[in-house]
């Protein structure tokens, strides 16, 4: 069994994925620690579960004009202390900068709520829905230095419906969401995934 991987998740909102990897982790399906949250967002609802189960966290608040490399300097610095193995990006809503992603070269890993490439950015399932598109879904991804480009672990699709609504899609897709995310990261922390190109193999 290789060791624990020490993990970082990044939130600024509901923290819903956050919550179901870590509920994975408790239960002992991932070989890993949440050992720091960090969010942008002071009143993230997600730092309750970082609350309730004493794990640190940080706010990075990043105000206007701030400049996104010195921003993403400083939590680096701040991780540095933490001995982080992986970052998790769960609804964290900022384009992280390229100092941070070099830094942990393929060893972040972010949720999307649509099928990549399809729909990156913002409001993705508004994008899937105002498009038309029948199917829609959440991708697991690493990051690189595009906006939701980097080599897809694992996808999940979810059939869109005619009576759909932005939030009646986006409720289902999170419902894959809370599947796809925490069994990538049980294969990130068991050594399983191997980055070829853009393409990324489970090992057994
Ligand atoms: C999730 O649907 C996640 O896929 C999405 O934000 C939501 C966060 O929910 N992320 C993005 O749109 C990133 N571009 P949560 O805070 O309950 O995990």
């Amino acid at each position: 069994m290789p060791e624990k991987k020490r993990i970082a998740v990044f939130i600024s909102g509901r923290g819903s994925n956050f919550k179901s990897i870590l509920d994975h982790v408790q239960k002992g399906d991932i070989n890993g620690e949440i050992v720091v949250v960090i969010s942008d967002n002071p009143q993230a609802k997600g730092l309750d579960y970082a609350r309730e189960n004493n794990i640190h966290f940080r706010v990075f608040e990043f105000n206007r004009g701030v400049n996104r490399d010195k921003y993403f300097e400083e939590i680096v610095n701040y991780l540095e202390g933490f001995g982080v193995d992986l970052i998790l990006l769960a609804g964290f809503m900022r384009v992280l900068s390229s100092n941070i992603i070099r830094r942990y070269k393929n060893r972040i890993i972010n949720i999307h709520p649509a099928l990549l490439p399809s729909f990156p950015g913002t409001h993705a399932q508004r994008q899937a829905l105002e498009y038309g598109v029948k199917v829609s879904g959440c991708t697991v991804h690493f990051v690189d230095e595009g906006v939701d480009t980097g080599p897809i672990i694992i996808q999940e699709a979810v059939e869109v419906l005619d009576t759909d609504t932005e939030e009646t899609l986006a409720a289902r897709i999170l419902e894959k969401e809370h599947i796809a995310y925490p069994r990538a990261v049980k294969l990130f922390c068991d050594n399983k995934l191997k980055i070829d190109g853009r393409r990324v193999f489970i090992q057994d």
